[in-house]
């Protein structure tokens, strides 16, 4: 085909080749900033002519662009969530949307077992009293933190990601329970409604997507029930945990911290209350940042691109109602 013929994909970040070099070829690419933090105007200003969309989580696909986008016919969100796309508009218009699950089940998981461990034993603080001299001795009573073996993780959430992190907690001694809207098999621990894990929880683990219906879910209520001694971590939104009624527990040691590796906004500003609070560790949103991980999320994104591209039905796609003869 001759290279003009080819059709245009807009990317909104810059990634390595090597990770995208599938699309080599097969599609015309404009390409934003390696860290792009919206869509850069020169890109987006092709967005008319654009037959592709390759983006990340932090660019917002609404209805403005949509109407805009008269020949787009794939979107492919480099992520395993798609909060960021207007996917219900997608679906009117007939454009499939792909993410990239699966790939990120066992980095996110790691990392919030990283989460746990650095909250239960208190390593930042540790980290920092060494380096500064506040280290005097080994102190009988100094930077105690909690255990985890025999201790209680509840899940909220029991996907990929919250199985897979029971299969890590329970190589720790721990006791799982969970909670999951939805009947799950083959699932490590016991079921409890979502309230009573709060109350009977030591650490509670976050792994359920945002939707309508889980905007706020950990709110006051809930963290009014969890045990003065319990933590919470959560990998995987931030506006699922009703963020002010958060600060206000932490600060009211209603629980003993939190460790957030996502948080509302993204970046949180850093004069933000949770920075001032020595029993809350957040990290930059980094659950699936390993090479293995980001590489394999771009391949099956780039294979999702190409699947649209041709008119096939892509690999993850989280419309496939598009696929449906359409009803008038
Ligand atoms: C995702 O893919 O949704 C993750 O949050 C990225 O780490």
């Amino acid at each position: 085909m001759n290279k003009h013929n080819l059709p245009l994909v807009l990317m909104t970040h810059t990634l390595p080749g090597e990770w995208i070099a599938s699309l080599t070829g097969k599609c015309r690419l404009v390409t934003g900033p390696v860290d792009a933090t919206f869509f850069a105007p020169d890109v987006l200003s092709h967005i008319e002519e654009a037959e592709g969309l390759f983006t990340l989580l932090t660019i917002p696909i609404k209805l403005d662009l949509l109407e805009r986008a008269r020949k787009l016919r794939v979107i492919s969100n480099m992520a395993a969530g798609v909060d960021n796309i207007d996917v219900a508009q997608c679906t009117q218009r007939g454009i499939p949307v792909g993410n990239t699950p699966g790939v990120l089940t066992e980095g996110t998981a790691d990392l919030a077992m990283a989460l746990l461990l650095s909250i239960a034993r208190g390593l930042p603080r540790a980290r920092q009293d060494a380096m500064t001299g506040e280290w005097k001795t080994w102190s009988p009573t100094g930077w105690l933190g909690a255990d985890l073996f025999g201790a209680t993780l509840g899940i909220v959430g029991m996907g990929k990601i919250g199985k897979a992190v029971a299969r890590r907690a329970l190589g720790f001694g721990m006791r799982i329970v969970y909670y999951d809207p939805a009947p799950c098999a083959d699932t490590p621990g016991t079921f409890l409604p979502l309230e009573e894990l709060f109350r009977h929880s030591d650490f509670i683990s976050l792994h359920i997507p945002l939707s309508p219906q889980t905007f706020h879910l950990v709110n006051a209520q809930l963290l009014g029930l969890m045990k003065p001694s319990a933590y919470l971590i959560n990998t995987s939104r931030g506006t699922v945990v009703d963020q002010p009624a958060l600060v206000r527990a932490l600060t009211a040691e209603m629980l003993a911290g939190a460790a957030l590796d996502v948080t509302d906004p993204e970046p949180l500003p850093p004069d933000h209350p949770l920075f001032q609070l020595p029993n809350c560790l957040i990290l930059p949103h980094i659950g699936s940042a390993t090479y293995q991980t980001r590489r394999r999320m771009a391949e099956l994104a780039c294979g999702n691109l190409l699947a649209g591209l041709a008119g096939r039905p892509l690999t993850y796609c989280v419309n496939p109602e598009v696929y449906l003869p359409r009803q008038e």
